[in-house]
């Protein structure tokens, strides 16, 4: 409509004029990854999402997501202005791991060897070892214990019991959880794959166990759009932000896409396959950002604690690399 039109444009004169570039998370709404397609900018998985902002030329850059991922472009590329929609945008994963308790919880087992999901706050990450995402998690616990090293996994519980398992590694294991992914439910799953018995199910690994063990294919946001063309099925049923669609639909034009169930008949859940932070990420707050910047928009990452987060943060990098 008129506004949506009128947001876009102003977007677009906004970019060229700050020389700024969009980094957008599948998760957020179809317009914002769209608009961040067409203006050269990137949709992607929080590691793709780090890598792209890191290495564009542009001086600012417009991170569509929830605030983790804003600081990591932060700590990336200090010499960048670095703004968000809104910095209002958090994750139950990062509140669900404050500094001062996960501090206490590492120093209470000094020799394990730190690692951390993406999603924690500059903190967190400057307290670890390591920071992984979801979609090299596997492999660096894999390669950690093959080197012998015990480990503290944090914060998600769902990915750190689904990497335990796939590594046979000792790990530690901080309780948190993702409020969109932990609401996926097995019954109605089981029910959903008798009424569409040719689906393929694709499970994002902050789902519960049950969820990841129905499985054919589980992965970060790129693995499951990865998996939706590779595997043979007319449908797919998905377990993950229904932000994702957008780009799986791209992917697979001639697929079915359908959510996965997030309750049970007549339940009701709290964030139903959609996460309420990145659903913050609209155009007038991304117009608001570019225009305003300020204390509102512009994230800033305290210079020691920015040193000290960027090592883990670099080791992640050239893992992936
Ligand atoms: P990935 O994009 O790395 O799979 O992360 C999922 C997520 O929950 C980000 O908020
Ligand atoms: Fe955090 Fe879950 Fe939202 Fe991702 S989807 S930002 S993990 S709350």
């Amino acid at each position: 409509d008129d506004e949506k039109a009128f947001y876009r444009h102003k977007i677009k004169q906004l970019l060229k004029a700050r020389n700024a570039v969009i980094v957008a998370h599948y998760y957020t709404d179809p317009e914002i990854q769209a608009l961040a397609e067409e203006t050269g900018g990137c949709v992607a998985d929080s590691l793709e999402m780090a890598r792209f902002g890191s290495s564009h030329p542009a001086s600012t850059l417009l991170v569509a997501g929830v605030r983790f991922m804003g600081e990591t472009a932060k700590i990336l590329s200090p010499e960048k202005t670095v703004l968000m929609p809104t910095l209002q945008a958090e994750c139950s994963l990062d509140l669900g791991c404050p500094i001062d308790e996960f501090s206490a919880f590492c120093d209470a087992h000094p020799d394990r060897t730190v690692v951390v999901y993406a999603n924690t706050s500059a903190a967190v990450k400057a307290r670890a070892d390591w920071v992984v995402t979801s979609s090299i998690a596997v492999e660096l616990i894999d390669h950690l214990d093959s080197l012998g090293e015990k480990i503290i996994w944090a914060p998600d519980r769902h990915l750190g019991r689904y990497v335990t398992q796939k590594t046979g590694a000792d790990v530690l294991c901080w309780q948190g959880a993702c409020i969109v992914h932990d609401e996926f439910k097995t019954q109605a799953l089981l029910r959903m794959k008798a009424l569409y018995p040719d689906a393929a199910v694709l499970v994002h690994p902050e789902s519960p166990q049950a969820v990841v063990d129905l499985a054919d294919a589980v992965g970060s946001t790129s693995q499951l759009i990865q998996a939706a063309q590779r595997l043979p099925h007319p449908q797919m049923i998905v377990a993950t932000d229904r932000g994702i669609f957008y780009k799986m639909q791209q992917a697979v034009p001639e697929k079915t896409l359908l959510e996965a169930p997030t309750a049970g008949e007549g339940a009701t859940c709290r964030s139903c396959a959609h996460c309420p932070w990145m659903a913050m990420n609209g155009l007038k707050a991304i117009a608001d950002g570019l225009e305003q910047g300020g204390a509102q928009h512009e994230i800033e990452v305290d210079a020691a604690l920015r040193e000290a987060a960027l090592l883990p943060l670099d080791r992640m990098l050239a893992f992936a690399a």
